[in-house]
Formats: structure tokens, C-alpha cells, sequence
């Protein structure tokens, strides 16, 4: 189902004060930029029996990232987050070089949020010369995100993932709803692989009208930034008519189509697909996911939303079950 809109700032602390300023940071955070010095700083924790959460990201932090280090700071004794621009998942060169980089800013927030250690490496660090391997995740990485930005994409991404799951070998690491496609693939990886750790999801963080976070929002020009609002507007439809007894996707696609349009948007993908396999929905006749993906101007913007049968939808409110901010 689509969930209500989480304003910025919920599921985390504030990262700016009233007047828009950054606040001061509770804890200082250890900036390390090897390998081996991060293994060793969070050796005595790991010798005591501590629980170590690790929360990847490429830096720019902005809510909905300092939302996955309060839930692993609120779940784990010591959280780690990484800031690594991963060069292997960008399909192109230019992203890549427009990608925004704060490590300053960053350090502050991640330890305003609650985040022990900020590992941000050099690429030389990850990606030594010589560097030869990496991990494909088949099936779930070939449509949607996949099928757009290139086969190599989630490569890049499951390969970085599984280093730094190796590097830090936390017990938990935390991943946005946001990216969905990204959750099932590196879910899948862990599973196929045996990796010995848990993956936690946490629930996407919005502004207040309905837009998803993201480090390329600062890209839209004013005008864009107003009709962004068009995917959320698109799911939030789809949801509607799925709740007024629609199963058909054909019929809550063209409805999410609608929306969009109001907007002037038309979408780059729009699928109803199952939450696991990624594959096509055929009907609603359990929980699907809705996304979608569509430009403004020069950037790309991606979101989605859970979806449930209207009869589904019905026995959640007989038993007052509640939606979860964030799943194990
Ligand atoms: P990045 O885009 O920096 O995102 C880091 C994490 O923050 C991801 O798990 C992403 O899903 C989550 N996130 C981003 N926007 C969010 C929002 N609005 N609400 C909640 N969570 C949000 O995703 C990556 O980096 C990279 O692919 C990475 C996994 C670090 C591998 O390089």
C-alpha cells in the first residue's frame, strides 16, 4: 500500500536547525579512508561483542540518508557509514562528475545522526590496480533500472556493496526503500552468496509534497522542482483506484499515466510488478510494487510505492496492523 508521506525529518533527527543552519553534531565522527585502519577501529568493538551497523552511501546526505543511520544508531552499538562515489555503477561519465561531494558536511550530520565512524576511501582504495573481479546478480538486474542505465550498473553496485559488506562485516546493514530495484538485488546477493549479514530496509523519506528525497533534486530548476511531484501524484493514483476495487494493472497504470500527465510528465517506465522477482504483475491479487522512473529536464528521477488489493487492504484495517517505518 502506499504509505503516508514521511515529511522530512521523520525517522531521524533534524538535520538543520529552525533558521536552516546545520546543527552542531552530537558525537564527533572518526573519519578513516583505509581499509585497514576501519578494521581496526571497530576491532575492539567487535572483540567485546558489539554490534556493529553499516550504512552505505555516496555521500550528499540529506534526510533520507541520515534516516538509516538513526534507525541503525537506535538497532547497533557502533553504525559506520561509508562515503564512496562508486565510478563502476555510473552509466555515464558526466553523472559521475557532477555527482555532489560534502565530506565536511557530511561528517557533521552523520554524527549528528548518530554515526560512530565515516569510512570514505579514495577509489584506489577500493579499486586497486589490478582490480579484476566483480559479482553480477542475474534476473532482478536486467529490467527497470537495469534495462535503462546498462547491465554494468547493478554490477557496480553489487560489487561495491559486497566489498564494503566485507570490509566492515557489520551485523546489519541498512538500505532506503527508495532505490527498491537496488533492496531486491542486494538482498538477492546476500542470499545466493550466503553472506552473514541482515539487510534492514528503511521506509523512503519525503518532502512535503510528496517528492522523495534524493541528491539530484538539487539538479531540478524551479519549475522542474514543481512537477517532480509527478510521481508521487502517479503512485498515489494508482493506489486510489487500487483501493476503490481495481485489480486490473493496465487500469492503475493508466490512472498513475493521468496523474503524471497533470504534470506534464510522461514516464521513462511505469510497471506493476511482483516485490521479489521484479516480473511483471499480471492482477493485484497480492501486495505488488508500483515504479517508476521519469526525466525532468536533465535529471532522473525514480520512486515507487508497495500496492495492495483493495480485500487486502480491507483485513489490514479489521486487525489494526500498522505499517512499519522499516523491515528487517
Ligand atoms: P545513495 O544514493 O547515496 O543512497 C544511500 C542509501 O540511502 C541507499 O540505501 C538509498 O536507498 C537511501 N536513500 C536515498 N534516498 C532516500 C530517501 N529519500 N529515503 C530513504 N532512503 C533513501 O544507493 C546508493 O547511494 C549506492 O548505490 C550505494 C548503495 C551506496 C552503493 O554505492
Amino acid at each position: 500500500m502506499l504509505r503516508p508521506v514521511s515529511h522530512r525529518g521523520t525517522g531521524s533527527e533534524p538535520a538543520t536547525d529552525r533558521a536552516g543552519g546545520l546543527r552542531a553534531p552530537t558525537e564527533a565522527v572518526t573519519i578513516l579512508r583505509t581499509v585497514d585502519a576501519l578494521r581496526a577501529a571497530l576491532l575492539p568493538a567487535r572483540r567485546a561483542g558489539k554490534t556493529i551497523g553499516l550504512v552505505p552511501t555516496m555521500g550528499a546526505l540529506h534526510d533520507g540518508h541520515l534516516s538509516l543511520i538513526a534507525r541503525a544508531r537506535q538497532e547497533c552499538d557502533v553504525v559506520v557509514v561509508s562515503v564512496f562515489v562508486n565510478p563502476t555503477q555510473f552509466d555515464e561519465q558526466s553523472d559521475l562528475d557532477a555527482y555532489p561531494r560534502s565530506e565536511s558536511r557530511d561528517a557533521e550530520l552523520a554524527g549528528g545522526a548518530g554515526a560512530a565512524l565515516l569510512f570514505a576511501p579514495a577509489v584506489a582504495e577500493i579499486y586497486p590496480q589490478g582490480h579484476t573481479t566483480s559479482v553480477h546478480v542475474g534476473a532482478v538486474t536486467e529490467a527497470l533500472e537495469g534495462e535503462v542505465r546498462g547491465a554494468g550498473h547493478f554490477t557496480g553496485v553489487a560489487t561495491v556493496v559486497l566489498k564494503l559488506l566485507n570490509i566492515a562485516a557489520p551485523d546489519i546493514a541498512y538500505f532506503g526503500q527508495k532505490d527498491a530495484q537496488q533492496v531486491v538485488v542486494i538482498r538477492r546477493l546476500v542470499r545466493d552468496l550466503n553472506l552473514a549479514v541482515q539487510i534492514a530496509t528503511c521506509e523512503t523519506v519525503r518532502e512535503a509534497d510528496g517528492l522523495a528525497l534524493s541528491s539530484r533534486n538539487a539538479r531540478l530548476s524551479p519549475s522542474e522542482r514543481l512537477r517532480a511531484v509527478a510521481l508521487h501524484r502517479g503512485l498515489a493514483a494508482a493506489q486510489a483506484r487500487a483501493t476503490g476495487g481495481v485489480s486490473d494493472p493496465a487500469q492503475l497504470l493508466d490512472s498513475a499515466r493521468a496523474a503524471m500527465a497533470e504534470f506534464d510528465v510522461v514516464p521513462e517506465y511505469l510497471e506493476l510488478v511482483d516485490e521479489d522477482t521484479l516480473e511483471p504483475l499480471q492482477a493485484l491479487d497480492r501486495g505488488g510494487l508500483l515504479v517508476v522512473a521519469a526525466r525532468l529536464g536533465q535529471t532522473r528521477l525514480i520512486d515507487n510505492a508497495t500496492i495492495q488489493p483493495a480485500d487486502a487492504l480491507r483485513s489490514t484495517h479489521a486487525t489494526g496492523r500498522e505499517t512499519e517505518l522499516c523491515s528487517a
